[in-house]
């Protein structure tokens, strides 16, 4: 069942100047329910914008988007944050720095819910629930609950997020590079984390990748963007077949772009 269709979209920047973009051009994507996606393209192609488009921080120009079938179109970010949660590559951007991670988690867990109000101290309930959560990432975060989050590490940080993103199960995960910041090591460890939670939770999600690697290991389905549109589209055994080498070759095929120009990068 299509869970998320996008439709036609276009979204130019700086209309009318003269460095007005046409960055999104007439894309047109339909994301099944438990569709886990890679998406690679180009530095430019448009990848964050698609994503950002979905989230509501870009408007878009023309096109439709619709979850489960009603346009989200014109809602806010505030609101389709209620279904769809979001992980940036920066790792500073998902945690409140200056609140410690169970006032973190707290906030996450009361968005979209009614009576909200942060200054609410965290309930015992809370914190046992926050504790499990936290155990299954294996990094022991849930013994430094009174931890401020500015005194995690870049791949700590964003397993955190990451927990808070899936906290309340979202319709849509939405993941912009979210390993890119990190040494290579820990980005293995947030991508395998990123694999158990979006598999546990049966999530549908769209992650940006410049990991060829990962673009083939994770997920069900690979997208490429190249020029604001979708020029490649593969999934089930042809995906899982799929070598670095041959994501090369579709890339070149269908940007006349090599391997050089660091336009892709190897993980
Ligand atoms: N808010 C914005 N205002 C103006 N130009 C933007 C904005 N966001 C993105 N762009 C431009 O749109 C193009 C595509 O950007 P982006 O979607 O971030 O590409 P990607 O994530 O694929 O590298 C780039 O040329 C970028 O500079
Ligand atoms: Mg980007």
């Amino acid at each position: 069942m299509a869970l998320l269709e996008l439709a036609g979209i276009h979204k130019t920047f700086e209309k009318g100047t003269v460095n007005e973009n046409h960055v999104l051009r007439g894309l047109d994507l339909t994301i099944n329910e438990g569709d886990f996606i890679s998406v690679i393209g180009g530095n430019g192609a448009g990848k964050s914008t698609l994503l950002n488009s979905i989230a509501g921080l870009v408007t878009i120009d023309e096109g439709d988007i619709r979850l489960e079938g009603k346009s989200i179109r014109k809602d806010s970010v505030e609101k389709r944050a209620k279904a769809i949660s979001r992980v940036f590559q920066d790792p500073r951007m998902g945690t409140a720095t200056n609140l410690t991670i169970e006032e973190n988690m707290a906030i996450a867990y009361r968005r979209g819910k009614k009576r909200s109000f942060f200054k609410n101290a965290v309930t015992d309930k809370e914190r046992e629930l926050f504790k499990s959560v936290l155990s299954e990432l294996g990094l022991g975060l849930e013994n430094r609950l009174k931890t401020d989050a500015a005194f995690l590490s870049g791949g700590q940080r964003q397993a955190l997020t990451l927990s808070m993103a899936t906290l309340v199960r979202p319709k849509v995960l939405l993941l912009d590079e979210h390993t890119a910041a990190l040494d290579p090591k820990t980005s293995e460890m947030v991508m395998q984390l990123t694999n158990k939670i979006v598999k546990e939770q049966k999530l549908t999600s769209l992650m940006i990748t410049h990991n060829m690697e990962h673009a083939i290991t994770y997920g069900n389905r690979l997208v490429m963007l190249y020029h604001g549109k979708i020029v490649v589209d593969i999934s089930g055994e042809e995906k899982k077949n799929l070598t670095v080498a041959q994501l090369m070759e579709l890339f070149h095929k269908n940007s006349g772009q090599e391997l050089t120009d660091d336009a892709l990068v190897l993980g």
